[in-house]
């Protein structure tokens, strides 16, 4: 496996970050997961130009412009060009003795990526889901690779024997721990507005996008955990999950307990897009 560290493409055993690195230290960095296939990229730009936004918020002086020649450096040399697969890219703030403020000015970013082939999908027959209260920072629309809470909320998640976790801040279904949230209430295609509560994911633009071109109607509207239990569909959005139906929530059957129809359509758009079909 080749992975790639400032500006160089190393085997695994030789890809070395510096104890001192911020990211590890801080968790003092900014991450993309961007899907390909057949070495073409799902919404690359979007995934730059989130990126560029996220060092821009965080003031890590670096160009995300590196991320598609690099992901598709590591998809040859990984012999992942015909494949269906992501690619991982983290800029942390760079290297230098442990102080809380800013390292010295001219401390370079770490710039660091990898790729491997998508995960399977998960089973067809959808997925169950655990409520558990949103306790990440006041910036969930920054990409940072400080993800204690997801990590947790999605640990409780497995050993409840669920998929992931809906995390839920003041009674709101705010999204998963790596995904985005929808819901079909009353018809409406619901799922929270942009903003400092959530990610900006890809996927969930592009679910929207898909949705209005079908004539679906789609509402940026966040929604209660108590409309959620009772919407006739509820589904994840991400880069590795594309549209996935939750169909049990705590114990709760949603809608008829089986993946819905409009998750269904929103995915097949999704991956006629993704494969160019
Ligand atoms: N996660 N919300 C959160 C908290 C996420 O971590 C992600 C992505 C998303 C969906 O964003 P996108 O559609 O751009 O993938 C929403 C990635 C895949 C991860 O952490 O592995």
């Amino acid at each position: 496996m080749i992975f790639y560290v400032n500006g160089e493409y190393v085997p695994r055993e030789k890809a070395a970050i510096s104890p001192e690195d911020r990211g590890f230290l801080f968790g003092d960095a900014i991450y993309e997961v961007a899907r390909f296939f057949h070495g073409r990229a799902f919404h690359m730009d979007e995934h730059v130009a989130r990126m560029q936004e996220g060092l821009g918020a965080l003031r890590i002086e670096a160009d995300a412009s590196f991320f598609p020649a690099v992901a598709r450096g590591l998809l040859s040399r990984n012999g992942l060009d015909d494949a269906d697969a992501i690619v991982y890219a983290q800029v942390s703030r760079g290297a230098a003795p442990r102080t809380h403020a800013f390292p010295p000015v001219g401390t370079r970013p770490t710039v660091f990526a990898f790729t491997r082939a998508s995960d399977p999908p998960p089973p067809p027959a959808g997925g169950r889901a655990i409520l558990v209260p949103d306790e990440r920072w006041g910036r969930c629309d920054i990409k940072t690779v400080m993800l204690l809470p997801n990590v947790l909320a999605a640990q409780r998640a497995r050993e409840s024997g669920a998929l992931d976790a809906i995390l839920v801040r003041d009674g709101i279904a705010i999204e998963g721990t790596r995904s985005n949230l929808f819901a079909v209430i009353d018809g409406v295609i619901r799922t929270a507005p942009n903003g400092p509560r959530i990610l900006p994911g890809v996927t969930r633009g592009a679910t929207i996008a898909a949705a209005r071109s079908l004539g679906l109607a789609v509402e940026e509207r966040a929604f209660p955990v108590e409309q959620m239990l009772a919407a006739s569909e509820v589904f994840f959005a991400s880069t590795t999950l594309w549209t996935y139906s939750v169909v049990e929530v705590d114990g709760r059957m949603i809608g008829d307990g089986r993946p819905g129809p409009v998750a269904a359509r929103l995915k097949e758009s999704l991956l006629q897009q993704f494969r160019g079909s």
